[in-house]
């Protein structure tokens, strides 16, 4: 019976792999762990949208090599579909352990479901699902996004303190439905409700890429006639609106602040060039505490249901004490 069912559905995420387009990476199909001793691990990535992300991917394959896990990786470009179709295929490849950093946060719970029914114990890395049902995930690893807006908050609050015209602020968001778009929106719009004199007057999203913040940056300047301050999501559509407000004859850092999220080497390059106020870290390491995970989830061993990566806050004047040595 059990035979039957792992044939059909080993045959289904085939099939559904070769949809996928799959080919390229390690979810499309396979032999599966094959009862040697090496860990195998399903990883399924959110795709490439930024520098976070490219240095977020190094450090799972560097981990997984340096740990001797056998990684399986799947590039979803930023598609729900493909990361559900990853995950089935990792079910019916038998591999040990699933780890997936989710595009959105909904939607989640029949694929998990499957992978319980399986018994292929699931970590969430970087970004968290709203499923209900908490034992259908073994931990999720990564950073508070809701806090990480509200120290972004906090450092607009404070560099306004004293002043009491009003601060016209534009937001970037990342991913419509991401975690890390959620909750960075939430936290920083907790903390500047305390005081009228923000307003955030446009706000829409820049997909946590370059090329969008740029062109929605270029749309807000248009539309807007007074911007005090952007909010980005991430260093790299903030840097996509630095172009836009450089082509537009403004000085950005100077004329409009700029805040973002990540503290990527780029952006902390750009902050210490006067071009960004302040950065909010977000650690995209997570690489070597995955891997710790893996083998414990494996092992059978209890883990912590919410492991949180630390992170701290860069000044212009901080970001260039550190440049030289930022590894990513
Ligand atoms: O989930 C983490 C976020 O995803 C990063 O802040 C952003 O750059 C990335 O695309």
């Amino acid at each position: 019976m059990l035979k039957k069912w792992s044939a059909a559905v080993l045959a289904g995420a085939l099939a559904l792999g070769a949809l996928a387009g799959c080919g390229g990476d390690d979810a499309g199909g396979g032999t599966g762990s094959g009862g040697d001793d090496k860990l195998t691990l399903g990883f399924s990535q959110v795709g490439a949208e930024s520098g976070w992300r490219t240095a977020n991917t190094k450090s799972i394959q560097e981990a997984a090599a340096t740990a001797g896990i056998e990684l399986k990786f799947s590039d979803a470009q930023g598609k729900q579909e493909n990361q559900i179709k990853a995950i089935r295929s990792f079910i019916a490849q038998r591999v040990d352990v699933i780890a997936f950093s989710p595009v959105v946060e909904s939607g989640w719970d029949t694929v998990l479901k499957e992978a319980k029914d399986a018994e292929i114990p699931v970590i969430l890395t970087d970004r968290a699902v709203d499923s209900k049902d908490t034992t259908l995930y073994k931990s999720f690893i990564g950073s508070d996004f809701v806090l990480e807006g509200k120290k972004a908050g906090e450092w607009l609050v404070k560099d306004y303190e004293g002043k009491n015209d009003p601060v016209n602020i534009v937001e970037l968001q990342g991913t419509p439905g991401a975690a890390p778009a959620n909750d960075r929106k939430a936290g920083f719009a907790d903390v500047i409700k305390a005081d009228p004199k923000f307003k955030v007057v446009a706000s829409q999203t820049g997909q946590f890429t370059r090329t969008d913040g740029k062109e929605v940056m270029e749309a807000f300047l248009k539309s807007q006639p007074k911007i005090d301050v952007l909010y980005a999501h991430n260093d790299d559509m903030g840097l996509g609106a630095i172009e836009a407000i450089e082509a537009a004859g403004k000085k950005p850092g100077t004329d409009i602040k700029i805040i973002t999220v990540d503290a990527v080497k780029d952006g902390m390059t750009a902050l210490s060039e006067g071009k960004i106020n302040y950065i909010v870290e977000c650690s995209p390491l997570l690489g070597p505490q995955l891997m710790d995970l893996a083998k414990k989830v494996k092992a059978g061993e209890t883990v912590e249901a919410r492991v949180l990566t630390e992170e701290t806050t860069f000044t212009q004047e901080q970001a260039k004490a550190v440049l030289a040595e930022r590894k990513y």
